[in-house]
């Protein structure tokens, strides 16, 4: 469920026009919407409210302060993976003992900020650093809370780049030797191992891989507590996947159906690292259509968005749903089955000014007849769409606006030219 409907032939971000918000903040725009943003967190809260679960947002999905906030007021965590995601974390006012540090590169500066803010919990992916965690512990005189990220090494399940649970990727303590590892740090007078950490890789459109994670882990953790390891916080990570092309999404029930018996069993807290769940269908892309050209046998639809402001389609090969904002009469309703071929549309390419042949939004895709000046939407692209935005090509990047309702508030205004080169010192 969302809030993006279409009104009068007219798209609408819960009670506002999106033709307006172009209008009134330019294109490339980022618009959100808080009602699908609090709708998503609430239906995690309730699949998995019988085990009370901290729900740490992975803040990597989409940093905007705005939003960031938005999700801390209403209950949940940070999940950071850098020092700047850290330093958001706090600035958007989340507790530090609700935030978790992950990632596989922490540098000593970031371990000490983490230390000395005192986050609840430090995913540990590596024997290096949890000797670097080790040692800044002692030398800050503290008692480092330690969970051990496990590639539990299950199928491939995603596209090769954000599969994180399969042997050889760089994530994780390998399962078989992470029993032996964690033997010398039993009884340990600065790290103590409070917990495991799985994240299995994202988007996951089935309960499968959570299942085969929730096996393996509860065998982990008697064997962890047979060494005499506290264990008492399992963090399944994040991952659920959302509708991009149609309904294909499972509800975080489903999810919750597969999670919470193993967690009951475990005697853990459960954390979850959520991001794309949340905020991926809360954000539309709004374009404008700058040409249209016919070459090589292909209709192109050239638009002032590119792969600067959202690469998934260029890195992952991902498909976003694309309809105009305000679609002709005849063919007014965006289709169910994008791979259709629907009356009135016309195969096109949807391609950014980059310099790249990389650069496109979607290829071959059904699209009514468009025009120089029409609006697109590019929809589930609230997660990994900013977050992942560039200035190659010296292009600033996209403002972002948030509706509440009948309000929409900029959260984030357009970058400028002088923004651009800022940072460099002068010439
Ligand atoms: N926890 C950890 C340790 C992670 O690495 C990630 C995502 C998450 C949580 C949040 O996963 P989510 O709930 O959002 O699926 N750029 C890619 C996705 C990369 C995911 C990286 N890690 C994309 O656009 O599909």
């Amino acid at each position: 469920m969302d809030h993006f409907t279409y009104r009068h032939r007219v798209l609408h971000c819960e009670e506002v026009s999106v033709a307006d918000l172009a209008e009134r903040f330019g294109t490339p725009l980022y618009v959100y919407s808080r009602a699908t943003l609090l709708h998503h967190l609430r239906q995690l809260q309730e699949a998995f409210a019988a085990v009370r679960p901290l729900i740490c947002y992975s803040i990597k999905s989409n940093s905007n302060l705005h939003i960031v906030r938005l999700m801390v007021e209403h209950g949940t965590g940070c999940d950071v993976t850098s020092g700047g995601e850290l330093y958001r974390a706090l600035k958007a006012g989340c507790p530090a003992e609700k935030i978790v540090f992950a990632g596989v590169g922490k540098t000593d500066a970031e371990i000490r900020t983490a230390l000395d803010r005192d986050v609840a919990l430090f995913n540990v992916e590596s024997e290096g650093e949890l000797l670097a965690i080790a040692d800044l512990a002692r030398a800050a005189g503290r008692v480092a809370r330690v969970a051990l990220r496990v590639n539990p090494d299950l199928p491939p399940k995603t596209h090769v780049k954000t599969d994180t649970s399969v042997k050889g990727v760089k994530f994780g303590l390998d399962i078989e030797t992470v029993v032996e590892f964690a033997q010398r740090l039993v009884g340990h007078p600065h790290v103590q191992v409070v917990g495991l950490h799985m994240h299995l890789g994202s988007p996951i459109l089935s309960v499968e891989p959570y299942r085969q994670g929730i096996e393996k882990g509860l065998i982990l953790i008697d064997k962890l507590r047979a060494q005499g390891h506290r264990i008492d916080v399992w963090n399944m990570g994040g991952g659920f996947g959302i509708h991009y092309r149609k309904q294909e999404a499972l509800p975080a029930s489903a999810f919750a159906a597969v999670i919470v018996p193993g967690i009951q069993a475990s005697g853990c807290r459960l954390i979850l690292e959520p991001g794309r769940f949340i905020v991926g269908n809360a954000g539309i892309l709004v374009s404008r259509v700058i040409y249209t050209k016919d070459s090589g046998g292909k209709h192109f639809v050239i638009q002032d968005a590119a792969m600067t402001d959202l690469v998934r389609p260029t890195l992952y090969d991902s498909f976003h749903r694309i309809w105009p904002v305000a679609p002709p009469a005849d063919v007014p309703a965006p289709p169910s089955d994008y791979e259709a071929d629907l009356p009135g549309t016309i195969r096109s390419d949807v391609v950014g000014p980059v310099c790249e042949s990389g650069d496109f939004l979607a290829k071959d895709r059904a699209l009514p007849p468009v025009v120089r000046g029409d609006l697109l939407a590019t929809f589930s692209a609230g997660a990994y769409g900013m977050a992942m935005a560039s200035n190659y090509n010296g292009r600033p990047r996209a403002a972002e606006v948030l509706v509440a309702g009948r309000d929409a508030i900029l959260i984030r205004r357009r970058e400028t030219f002088e923004d651009l080169v800022r940072p460099e010192v002068e010439v």
